[in-house]
């Protein structure tokens, strides 16, 4: 791992909604292993980034490479397995009426990564690195704690593997306690990078190797 190879690179990206400009020639680059925090004011245009770079939003000009390669050139289902979302912990990111178990199985199976005898030692590999006990697999996600809840997310999105993962504002609503845990847990990827966004200065400041200003800061 290296952490002066690109991994990701934003070349002047502009967005509008409507005729709303919400940023302009915006130049981002995430470095392999490298943490990015990003801090900007309420509607500033921070989940639009996170969208776009996800591929799930569109953009009005600008360029987007994964390891040196254009955004379009990507299948979305090969992009989709590189870079990973965890949302705000809001309690509706897990679907309540399927267990554990069945909502860790789905990307294994989406994503054809596992073979299915292997599928099994995956997910117990991921609960374990998430400091989650492998009985929750029985559970429903309206039977876990915010802190086990956020982390089965977390696990959905580790277990395929990503190279970046984006955290928007995944641990606000989190105690301090389950917040570090979730940090110290994904510090321990010392080959993923992370775009951290996040409304406390601090722990930017203290996990992040660069911080990167959205808007009028
Ligand atoms: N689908 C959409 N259509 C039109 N405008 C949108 C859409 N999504 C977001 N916006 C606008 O784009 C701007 C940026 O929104 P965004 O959600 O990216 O901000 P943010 O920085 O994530 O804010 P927050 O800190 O509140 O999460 C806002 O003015 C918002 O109203
Ligand atoms: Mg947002």
């Amino acid at each position: 791992m290296n952490k002066n190879t690109s991994l990701l690179k934003i070349n002047k990206l502009s967005k509008t909604y409507n005729r709303q400009i919400i940023f302009q020639n915006l130049d981002l680059v995430i470095n392999q292993g490298e943490w990015i925090g990003i801090i900007g004011k309420n509607g500033s245009g921070k989940s639009t980034l996170t969208k776009i770079i996800l591929g799930l939003e569109t953009y009005s000009e600008g360029e987007i490479y994964l390891n040196g390669q254009k955004q379009e050139h990507y299948e979305l289902r090969q992009w989709m397995q590189n870079i990973q979302l965890v949302s705000q912990y809001t309690r509706n990111a897990l679907d309540p009426t399927k267990t554990i178990e069945k909502i860790l199985w789905e990307p294994l199976k989406n994503f054809r990564l596992v073979e299915k005898a292997n599928q099994n030692l995956r997910i117990k590999q991921v609960l374990n690195d998430c400091y989650l006990p492998e009985k929750i697999l029985s559970k429903r996600p309206r039977d876990l704690s915010g802190g086990q809840y956020q982390r089965v997310c977390i696990a959905l999105a580790l277990l395929v593997n990503p190279k970046l993962l984006i955290c928007d504002e995944a641990t606000a609503n989190l105690d301090k306690i389950n917040e570090l845990k979730i940090i110290h847990l994904l510090k321990e990827n010392q080959k993923m990078s992370v775009l951290f966004i996040c409304h406390d200065k601090n722990l930017v400041n203290n996990y992040c190797d660069h911080i990167f200003f959205l808007g009028n800061y």
